[in-house]
C-alpha cells in the first residue's frame, strides 16, 4: 500500500480545502468521499424512492455508476454520464444524505468503490470512516475539528442565502444523524491526530498537516 492521508471530521471543520490543498502540495490524487454519499442521495432521490424505505435503497444502491475524478484542483463527480458536482451540493440532497448513508448497503459499496481508487495509488482521502473503516491501515489519519460557531460560519459563507444561526443548528441536527448511527458512526481513529481548526487559517491547518505527514 502506498501513501494515504485519511482526513476525517464533521462538515464545516475545514476538511476539504485542506485536503485538496494538501493533495496539491504532495503532488497526490484526492477522493472526496463525502461527493459520493451525495450523489448516491441525488441518485436515490431521483428515483422518487422514500428516504424512510431504507429496503429499497439497500436493494437499488448497486445501479447507479459513480465516477469519482481525483484532480484536487478540479474535484469532479459524475453519475452515469450526468455531471452531478452542482445538484450534489443543493440543500435538498444536503438534508436527505445522512439518512442514505446510514443504510450499511450503501456504505459497503461505495466503502468498496474507495477502496478501489485508494489502491491504485498515493492520495488524500477526506470524509467521515477514512480512518477507521475505509483505510484503517493509512499511515497519516487527521481528525478536522472546530467549534460549533466558527463550523457554522465557514458553512454560511460558502453557501448563499443562509445565516450562521441556520447553519449551526442544521449541522447540529447532521452531526446527530451521523454520530449516532449504527454503522460507522463518526468518531475517531485510533492513531489519528486531532486538529483543531478553530482558530487557524487554511494555509495554516495545510502546514500543520503537511508537517504530520513528514514526520
Ligand atoms: O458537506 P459536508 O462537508 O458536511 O459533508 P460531506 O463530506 O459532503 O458529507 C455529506 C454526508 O455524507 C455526511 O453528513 C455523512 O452523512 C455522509 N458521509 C459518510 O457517511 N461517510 C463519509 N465517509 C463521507 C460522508
Amino acid at each position: 500500500a502506498g501513501l494515504v492521508v485519511a482526513m476525517d471530521g464533521p462538515s464545516g471543520s475545514g476538511k476539504s480545502s485542506a485536503s485538496r490543498g494538501v493533495a496539491r502540495a504532495l503532488g497526490l490524487r484526492y477522493l472526496d468521499t463525502g461527493a459520493q454519499y451525495r450523489a448516491m442521495t441525488w441518485w436515490i432521490l431521483r428515483q422518487g424512492v422514500d428516504l424512510a424505505d431504507s429496503a429499497t435503497i439497500a436493494a437499488r444502491c448497486g445501479e447507479p455508476e459513480i465516477v469519482s475524478g481525483t484532480d484536487p484542483d478540479s474535484p469532479a463527480i459524475h453519475v452515469g454520464a450526468v455531471d452531478v458536482a452542482g445538484p450534489i451540493r443543493e440543500d435538498e440532497v444536503t438534508s436527505a444524505v445522512s439518512a442514505v448513508a446510514a443504510v450499511p448497503e450503501v456504505r459497503a459499496r461505495l466503502v468498496a468503490l474507495q477502496r478501489e481508487i485508494i489502491g491504485a495509488g498515493d492520495i488524500v482521502v477526506e470524509g467521515r470512516d477514512i480512518g477507521t473503516v475505509v483505510a484503517p491501515d493509512a499511515p497519516v489519519k487527521i481528525y478536522l475539528t472546530a467549534s460549533p460557531e466558527a463550523r457554522a460560519q465557514r458553512r454560511s459563507a460558502e453557501l448563499a442565502g443562509t445565516t450562521a444561526e441556520a447553519q449551526q443548528a442544521a449541522l447540529a441536527r447532521r452531526d446527530t444523524l451521523d454520530s449516532t448511527r449504527k454503522t460507522d458512526p463518526l468518531s475517531m481513529a485510533d492513531g489519528a491526530v486531532e486538529l483543531d481548526t478553530t482558530a487557524l487559517n487554511l494555509d495554516e491547518v495545510i502546514a500543520e498537516v503537511l508537517r504530520l505527514v513528514k514526520e
